[in-house]
């Protein structure tokens, strides 16, 4: 019998013995909190270099324009509320990102554009890589959550940097098949598959699948049977805690649509059948509880609450789980205010504490999984627009209009997400106008950002660019009022090429009967 469960290392329990724990560090005590409330803007010291998790793209070239002055001038001067390493300006008053000007980027790719700092996210990959690392002993995965961008070239790069991934949908899962991601390091989630999803899924060879609902759980077991395998599982549960974020990003409370609840007790009653059945192999338990999470303690009560569980269970049914996937969720800044996270110190903090608490309940370490999507990508991306209309209701509003909107960017819409918007081309003018940044969309919620202050020279032709753009952007795309989705143009060490082409009008009457 061939066993996706093969794949995984085995898990402990069912009276087969336990691995021994990889013990981390030595006695550990929980280091401080690790949200590091970051400066406001104008007490940076230098904004273009600040630190994050990791350093990606620069261009460290300073300004000459720029010598001479102050930090408060020069910040004044330049409005220079960048978010990440990869913004800089150029001697001509230009964007650049990732160390390329951005207006030769739009002459040459057109706008709207999505532009990606590709040794960003290499740099993010490998510093969560060894922070997890680091944290748990060499017992320890990291997964793209692709739903935060979804692309072949986004896949290859994952496989090429030795990172596992989360995948949520048979469409995701083709992407990654063909883009040669390696399927056995691909774990499949989503609130809801289908049989056709779940049999997709084995057929392609994924490593696990999380599994989210009663009806799921029998569903795997009957389509592995009948394809003659034992399939490698997860059950998903839902800790019951608030991540205080936007409401719609929160998915571990006890009333979420996700998940089997441990304090109603369907957690160890799933957990149960899920033992009793031929065709799957359980490895281990999932949760997530919310996504653009700034709260520092969410990981470890999280970790708190499935590790006490998973001692339950061990007392309650003899079985001790291999993996623990505490989610993704570790929020970014997309304005200069916001706090900045301490990643890697999070994750230094949750493996002393999982290290601890496993010792403490008598419990194996399980092997612990973090799948972050937003602060792999989120700052890694990059909007460029042309600006059309500039219209002005004396003593009400300024709206400049950009080529995109909700098509390429829905999550103001949605969210009322922040986002940082910079006149591209005119960093060196005053930013002496606040306006309201609209999209093309025939709908006054297109609404890419409001209250935007914004050079009053600007104008049609004009180019802007929102920051903070690689997550839940390209993936969260539309075609509303037939707009052609934008290209993804990748940047790397000087060079640029296209990842993803720009929608054609042709595309769009691609389908269409
Ligand atoms: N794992 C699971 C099971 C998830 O549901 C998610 C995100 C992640 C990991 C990754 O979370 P991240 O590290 O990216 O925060 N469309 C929204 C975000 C929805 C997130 C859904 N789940 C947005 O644009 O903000």
């Amino acid at each position: 019998m061939s066993t996706a469960a093969q794949r995984l290392p085995k898990p402990r329990g069912k009276g087969e013995g336990a691995e021994a724990a990889a013990a981390a560090g030595g006695p550990l005590a929980v280091r401080r909190r690790s949200v590091l409330l970051s400066q406001e803007c104008g007490a940076l010291s230098e904004p273009r270099y600040r630190k994050g998790l990791c350093e990606g793209s620069r261009d460290p070239r300073p300004p000459s324009f720029l010598k001479g002055r102050t930090d408060r001038e020069r910040r004044s001067d330049m409005a220079l509320d960048f978010l990440c390493s990869n913004l800089s300006a150029g001697e001509n008053g230009h964007l650049f990102f990732a160390g390329q000007d951005t207006a030769e980027l739009a002459r040459r790719y057109g706008t709207p554009l999505y532009l990606v700092d590709e040794q960003r996210i290499r740099a993010c990959c490998r510093a969560y890589l060894q922070s997890v690392k680091t944290a748990f002993g060499g017992r320890g995965r990291v997964l793209f959550a692709a739903k935060a961008a979804a692309f072949k070239r986004m896949f290859a790069i994952m496989a090429e940097e030795g990172m596992c991934a989360d995948v949520v949908s048979p469409g995701e899962i083709w992407t990654a098949v063909r883009a040669g991601f390696p399927m056995e390091r691909a774990w499949f989630h989503s609130s809801n598959k289908s049989d056709e999803d779940l049999a997709f899924a084995m057929e392609q060879g994924v490593g696990a699948i999380v599994v989210d609902s009663t009806e799921e759980l029998f569903a795997v077991d009957r389509i592995a049977a009948a394809r003659g395998i034992q399939q490698a599982i997860l059950l998903r549960l839902t800790p019951g805690i608030d991540p205080h974020t936007f409401e719609a990003v929160a998915t571990g409370k006890v009333d979420s649509k996700f998940g089997f609840g441990i304090e109603t007790g369907l957690a160890e009653e799933i957990t149960r059948t899920a033992l009793s059945l031929c065709h799957v192999s359980l490895v281990g338990f999932h949760c997530h509880v919310g996504s653009e999470v700034f709260d520092s303690d969410v990981f470890i009560r999280s970790a708190e609450i499935m590790l006490r569980f998973i001692a339950l269970v061990k007392e309650h049914c003899g079985y001790e789980a291999g993996f623990l996937d505490l989610g993704g969720g570790y929020g970014v800044r997309y304005l200069p205010g916001q706090p900045e996270l301490d990643i890697a110190g999070n994750i230094a903090e949750v493996g002393a504490y999982v290290t601890r608490r496993c010792r403490e309940l008598g419990i194996e370490q399980p092997e612990i999984a973090f799948e972050p999507g937003r602060s792999i990508v989120a700052d890694a991306g990059l909007t460029l627009y042309t600006v059309g209309m500039v219209k002005r209701i004396p003593d009400i509003v300024n709206y400049v209009s950009v080529d995109g909107g909700m098509t390429d960017n829905i999550r103001y819409a949605l969210y009322r997400a922040p986002y940082t918007v910079l006149p591209a081309g005119k960093l060196s003018e005053p930013r002496d106008m606040r306006c309201t940044v609209v999209g093309r969309c025939c709908e006054s919620g297109d609404i890419i950002q409001p209250d935007v202050p914004l050079p009053s020279s600007i104008r049609r032709g004009d180019l802007l660019a929102v920051c903070t753009t690689g997550a839940y952007n390209y993936s969260m795309a539309s075609n509303y009022n037939r707009v052609p989705r934008p290209p993804i143009v990748m940047l790397s060490e000087g060079e640029s090429y296209v990842a993803v082409r720009r929608e054609s009008l042709d595309d769009l009457l691609a389908l269409d009967e």
